[in-house]
């Protein structure tokens, strides 16, 4: 029998703190301090933000980047970008961060919940499949976690039906399926530098894409709806002014000349956790896809089976925590069930086809036994260390499997925490 849980007066396995995040140096200070002198502080005068969207985009695959303030609003611009008008239906999944669904309601669309697959965790294809209608116009698969969405089966579907695809990058810098980056096989693809972040300037996405007209369009959409080579006090769609500022441009070509060896270091480390925590009974990691060339884990996401375990997952996780691992349990309900979408408040968005769905009745049973009972999450920054820190992780939980019995004894009362998203 290993040594006591640390929840039952033990040490804890882990010794000291996991790596910390965001990560800079010197190469920031500088940066920043270039900026502030120039006294450019704003994209219309520098050229930060355009050098880092040249190169963020080419490190994506893509020919064009359109740096936002974030990345809801590069969801909210893509589908403007797209066409997509009131009324029209957009597929998305169920087990993903609230921006993802309320990008389709502030365009004035419909957002339809398609179920993720139990192994994957993303949108699972025969789901969408079962959801077009006549009125779907879009598909925004999200990149969960950072490992690809099955896109060969998705794009096919696009292809037959006549979908637009935005990828929802959010969590896949750096992710690549099938020797192809994540943001660059759909029609755009949508980033956030949001503090969470792989890479982060505090807030900030990018709009990714290959396709020049819809690059010109989201370039427009992003500055008040100007166009190239218009007068100033020109705008032709309707639109608003958000423009990612210069600090952060200068900010993120840092962080993104770091993303390769990050990334990789993520990949590597979180395929040797999930090749130890899979041969413990009842702790089911993410699957890997046959094409994932690279996962960029801004989570390392696995399910646990409490028959299996032996224990709950608030137990275990109360019990990891201990152990000084950082974990949490994700989301609490699927975003069909969040207050928003139960109580439709929609605010001005509410229109005759949102009028009459009725959410109560919408059905992910594989999301929701994800976010009630199964899913337990890992942050990204505890990837970017060495495999000592894999193996401390790995025998937490054998620690904790271990002592299932005697722990289950144990009255838990503390509430689950709430990760991030
Ligand atoms: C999947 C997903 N999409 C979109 C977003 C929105 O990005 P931002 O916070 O930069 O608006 C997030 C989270 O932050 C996310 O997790």
């Amino acid at each position: 029998m290993k040594h006591t849980l640390a929840l039952m007066g033990g040490k804890p396995t882990r010794k000291k703190p996991f790596t910390s995040w965001p990560i800079f140096n010197k190469s920031e200070e500088k940066s920043l301090l270039r900026t502030l002198r120039s006294g450019k502080w704003g994209r219309l005068q520098g050229d930060e933000v355009s050098k880092f969207e040249q190169r963020f985009a080419a490190a994506h695959g893509c020919k064009h980047g359109i740096a936002v303030v974030n990345g809801t609003v590069s969801l909210r611009i893509g589908l403007l970008a797209a066409g997509i008008k009131a009324e029209d239906e957009v597929i998305v999944p169920p087990y993903t961060f609230l921006s993802t669904a309320s990008a389709v309601v502030e365009s004035n669309a419909v957002p339809v919940f398609a179920d993720i697959d139990p192994h994957t965790f993303n949108l699972d294809p025969k789901t969408v499949e079962a959801a077009i209608t006549p009125r779907t116009k879009a598909i925004i698969p999200v990149h969960f976690a950072g490992q690809p969405a099955d896109m060969t089966a998705l794009m096919a579907l696009a292809k037959k039906h006549n979908l637009f695809v935005i990828e929802d990058a959010a969590h896949a810098h750096g992710a690549i399926q099938g020797g192809k980056s994540a943001g660059s096989i759909g029609n755009l693809g949508s980033f956030s530098f949001q503090s969470s972040k792989n890479m982060t300037a505090g807030e900030g996405g990018i709009i990714t894409t290959n396709d020049d007209a819809l690059a010109e369009s989201c370039r427009s959409i992003q500055s008040c709806g100007r166009v190239q080579g218009g007068l100033w006090y020109e705008h032709h769609v309707i639109s608003g002014n958000y423009r990612l500022g210069e600090f952060q441009g200068a900010l993120l070509s840092c962080q993104l000349a770091r993303l390769e060896d990050q990334t990789n270091r993520r990949d590597r480390n979180g395929q040797y956790l999930a090749a130890e925590l899979i041969k413990i009974p009842g702790i089911i990691p993410q699957k890997r896809s046959i094409d994932c060339t690279r996962h960029s884990y801004h989570l390392f996401m696995m399910r646990i089976d409490p028959q299996q375990f032996g224990v709950s997952r608030s137990t275990l996780i109360k019990a990891l925590q201990a152990e000084e691992i950082p974990c949490s349990a994700g989301y609490g309900f699927s975003l069909p069930q969040q207050p928003l979408f139960q109580n439709k408040a929609f605010g001005p968005y509410l229109h005759k086809a949102s009028a009459k769905l009725n959410f109560r009745k919408v059905r992910c049973p594989q999301s929701d036994l994800l976010c009630h009972e199964q899913c337990v999450w890992l942050e990204h920054s505890m990837f970017l260390g060495k495999r000592a820190d894999m193996d401390d992780i790995s025998e937490a939980f054998q620690k904790i499997y271990a002592h299932r019995e005697t722990l289950n004894a144990h009255v838990l009362s503390s509430p689950l925490t709430q990760g991030p998203v």
